[in-house]
């Protein structure tokens, strides 16, 4: 599917908050959501961003939607960069890419007929009401909808039929780019599966590329081409989903593989200590304090990502002298 070509480029993107002070005379506190995360997806792949609650996969999203700035860094699109854009280029952009996100009921106006859900975008661009309908109606029976469900409202459909309407909508404008962060973490577990082959059908049929973010392994192997792990705001290894997968090359990826192996029983995948605070991450490598591996070194420098294997690069002062998983 993929031709090769960057169609979204993120270089380096941090993000700060500042958050309320405890009082007048506290020092200001801060949270680096984001710290020098860059990768790129080629027309046609996806990108899996993984990690745990608040390891900045959201943010990422909000920024490629451009529903945040980054205090530092740029993203391309198409190869030009998307925080400068006049209002036409702008325009473009809020269509060529679309989202689908993790809570479908709250992504879905209540009180609004779902024809009307599914056109609105269409009708943002322009487009006549009955025109847009139509159009609606067409990206529901796409979706695996009937189209007798133009005028039904959000509360009567189940949570994997309002996702369905989500990915419509989303659709409805032909966009080329899809962020989807976690799209079947609050689904049962049953109607994931379609949800998904819904997702991968539809990038199939259209050329789609897609951001997806998940914390399920499993998922996140199985929708993607490419993978970045991320941990406290950074990506800690990036590379194919095979290789990374298959042999992971970070002490946190490698325990998050042989956890969702149900591997936890090695001693070498075991974290240990708390999880920290994400006002105060641990210097030097931010997963030194849960790594079994961590020496004194990981406590002063930050690891860099580096290519380990061909496309393959991971953030680990010791990646290349770690013992084989067992
Ligand atoms: N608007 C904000 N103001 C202050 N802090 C924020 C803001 N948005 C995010 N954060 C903080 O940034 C960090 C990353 O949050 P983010 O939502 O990107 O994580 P996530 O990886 O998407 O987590 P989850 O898996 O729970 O969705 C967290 O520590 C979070 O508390
Ligand atoms: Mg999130």
């Amino acid at each position: 599917m993929t031709d090769g070509k960057p169609m979204v480029e993120v270089t380096n993107i941090r993000r700060e908050f500042a958050l309320p002070r405890h009082s007048l005379f506290a020092p200001p506190r801060r949270v680096v959501a984001v710290d020098g995360v860059s990768f790129s997806i080629s027309r046609g792949d996806t990108f899996g961003l993984v990690g745990e609650s608040g390891s900045g996969k959201t943010t990422v999203a909000r920024m490629l939607l451009k529903l945040d700035l980054p205090s530092a860094g740029n993203v391309r699109f198409e190869g030009s960069d998307i925080f400068t854009q006049d209002r036409r280029q702008e325009r473009i952009y809020r269509r060529s890419v679309q989202a689908v996100l993790q809570d479908p009921y709250g992504a879905l106006s209540q009180r609004m007929q779902i024809g009307s859900i599914v056109a609105e975008p269409l009708r943002a661009q322009g487009l006549a009401r009955g025109e847009a309908l139509a159009a609606a109606g067409r990206m529901l029976e796409a979706v695996g909808l009937g189209a007798d469900t133009l005028n039904r409202y959000p509360h009567q459909f189940s949570g994997g039929q309002r996702q369905r309407i989500a990915v419509a909508r989303a659709l409805s404008v032909e966009p080329k780019v899809l962020i989807l962060d976690e799209p079947v973490s609050a689904l049962d577990v049953s109607v994931r599966a379609q949800i998904l082959g819904l997702l991968r059908e539809m990038q199939q049929r259209l050329g789609l590329t897609y951001l997806f973010i998940g914390h399920d392994l499993a998922i996140v192997k199985y929708m993607s081409t490419h993978v970045g792990v991320m941990y406290f705001g950074r990506i800690v290894e990036i590379g194919p989903a095979s290789a990374l997968f298959g042999r992971p090359l970070h002490p946190y990826t490698r325990k998050l593989v042989a956890t969702a192996k149900g591997r936890q029983k090695l001693g070498e995948v075991r974290l240990t200590g708390e999880m920290p605070s994400p006002l105060a991450p641990p210097s030097g490598c931010h997963f030194r304090t849960r790594c079994a591996f961590a020496a004194e070194r990981c406590a002063a420098e930050a690891p860099v990502l580096s290519e380990l294997k061909t496309g393959h690069s991971v953030a680990c002062h010791f990646a290349a002298e770690l013992p084989e998983p067992a």
